[in-house]
């Protein structure tokens, strides 16, 4: 139901849409030198086939499973096969809320949970994301994160951050590319 966003329970989810959600999240990717993509889906599914396309080919994930945290384990099995941190983000304090909300299928295989930050925990998950990939296997994703890059060079590895390639990536921050160049 996060589509319902804005309209659905203010009280407990703020008057924002997924839309600002997922805006403000693309902005401080750029900011961090992130790429993001995002997807919602009231089929389980749908998130659990969305998620399987992910591995391999994301070095982290941020999930508010919605509904669906305290019931699936379908999409717990699937954030399994992932790779690399994963954030769990609630809009409401799951845990001061009714009992069925305070169990989370996925909160012990996540690298951390935000619950109650509203729309700004997207946000933090973000920057918490960044910095578990900076000390994530930081070598193994150099070429396409300059920051795990950086990371990397400043630990001592022995790596060369490929600029024509980030530049690829990056090519509408140059910003990020040169960053890493110069990190
Ligand atoms: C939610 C909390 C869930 O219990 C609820 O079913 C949601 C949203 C949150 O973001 O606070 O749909 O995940």
């Amino acid at each position: 139901n996060l589509n319902m966003l804005g309209q659905r329970e203010p009280d407990h989810y703020g008057h924002g849409t997924l839309d600002d959600i997922n805006q403000s999240l693309s902005a401080k990717a750029a900011e961090l030198c992130l790429q993001v993509s995002t997807f919602q889906s009231n089929h389980e599914g749908e998130l659990v086939d969305a998620i399987q396309k992910a591995v391999g080919r994301v070095q982290g994930l941020i999930i508010n499973p919605a509904a669906y945290t305290h019931t699936s384990v379908a999409i717990r099995d699937a954030v399994l096969l992932l790779e690399g941190p994963v954030i769990e983000v609630h809009l409401s304090n799951i845990h001061q809320r009714e009992p069925f909300r305070q169990r989370s299928f996925i909160a012990d295989i996540a690298t951390g949970q935000i619950s109650g930050l509203g729309a700004s925990g997207y946000l933090f998950a973000l920057e918490a994301l960044a910095q578990a990939l900076a000390l994530y296997v930081p070598v193994r994703f150099v070429e396409t994160s300059p920051l795990a890059c950086r990371e990397a060079e400043r630990r001592g590895h022995d790596v060369v951050c490929d600029s024509a390639l980030l530049d690829d990536i990056y090519e509408d921050n140059d910003d990020c590319a040169s960053a890493t160049m110069l990190g």
